[in-house]
């Protein structure tokens, strides 16, 4: 190779070198291998040689050829390998960053207990109903014993709705869920055997009152449903429902307009932290032979058992929360904690 042949690969290396793109090396390649380049030129030189200089030069410029094109190469390799690395750092993802993750709802305490309860119930043969908030007066009151202007109703202070049944007394929001107890009655033949677990509404509001709650009825009516009944049924479910054994149900005579007779039912703990105190959980009682007679059934035939329990004071009794207002403030740091 000639001292000028070296020159053009030391040139074309540092052509190369300095083309920082594909166009700009492109370029540079057509210096040295295009139609005007030097290596062209040096090829058209060899048709004034004789034929034994043409053989040895035409072997010498192949090789400055040769060794450019392999520079090309490199070059090449090189702008593609820098690109990509280029881009990898640009587009980089830090994995190990923590995701950002999506706050998970949870089910209300409330409405756990609802659905345990419906659960324990079905699963001793009872149907569960639903039914309307907004009830008549008949229903709520009067076929439950409660007749129009009678005291006991002040027991219950009604929110009343700007809407009249076809007797002209105003609608309301129903105070219990026994209004339930006549709805289903009337639209199914005996046995009957259902719960009825909802939202009622109050005038009232304290440390363990809300304007709005929730309680469940049961009504079991067939030929020969006794007081019995309620205390096994009721007994069991209790025990279900704590998953425990060691607690006690007492029956405390009572009233109420569409029982007779009338229970309070109480239960206390045996064992635990919240032993040895009576707590009132449910009102109860054989059903009145008027309101089974409201219901459209024959009282000389028809027997059975009504209770009417606060989902709240449930769910308060099973976790040890002391002020039922927390069920109602939305604060996360409370709810979340029946939700892990
Ligand atoms: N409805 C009654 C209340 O809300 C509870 C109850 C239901 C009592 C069924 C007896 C039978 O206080």
């Amino acid at each position: 190779m000639t001292s000028t042949q070296e020159d053009l690969i030391v040139q074309a290396q540092s052509l190369f070198a300095q083309a920082q793109d594909a166009a700009s090396l492109e370029n540079a390649k057509a210096k040295f291998l295009g139609k005007q380049g030097a290596i062209t030129a040096l090829m058209k030189g060899l048709a004034q040689l004789e034929p034994e200089q043409k053989k040895a030069e035409g072997a010498r410029i192949n090789q400055v050829k040769r060794e450019i094109e392999s520079l090309l190469t490199d070059r090449r390799a090189q702008m593609a390998a820098d690109e990509l690395n280029h881009r990898l750092a640009a587009e980089r993802i830090d994995v190990t960053l923590p995701g950002r993750g999506r706050g998970m709802g949870g089910i209300h305490p409330v409405i756990q207990t609802w659905q345990r309860v419906e659960a324990i119930f079905r699963s001793i043969g009872f149907e569960v109903a639903d039914g309307p908030e907004i009830e008549d007066d008949w229903t709520n009151f009067t076929a439950l014993n409660n007749p129009e202007n009678h005291p006991a109703r002040s027991m219950q202070d009604t929110f009343y709705v700007d809407m009249q049944d076809d007797k002209g007394l105003p609608y309301l929001l129903r105070t219990h869920t026994s209004p339930m107890q006549v709805r289903y009655a009337r639209q199914h033949t005996p046995p009957i055997k259902v719960i009825a677990p909802g939202r009622t509404y109050r005038v009232d509001s304290d440390a363990t009152h809300s304007p709005m709650f929730h309680q469940v009825e049961g009504l079991w009516i067939a030929e020969d449903i006794s007081f019995a009944d309620l205390k096994g049924v009721y007994t069991n479910f209790l025990r279900a429902f704590f998953e425990s054994d060691d607690l006690v149900v007492r029956f405390r005579p009572s009233f109420f307009p569409f029982t007779e007779p009338s229970a309070e039912i109480d239960m206390m703990f045996t064992q635990g932290p919240k032993k040895g105190r009576w707590l009132e959980i449910s009102g109860s009682g054989q059903v009145h032979p008027d309101v089974v007679r409201n219901f459209g059934l024959d009282p000389e035939r028809y027997i059975g058992f009504a209770f009417g329990s606060g989902l709240e004071r449930l769910t308060m009794l099973r976790y040890g929360v002391n002020d039922l207002r927390q069920f109602y403030e939305g604060d996360l740091r409370f709810l979340k904690q029946f939700n892990r």
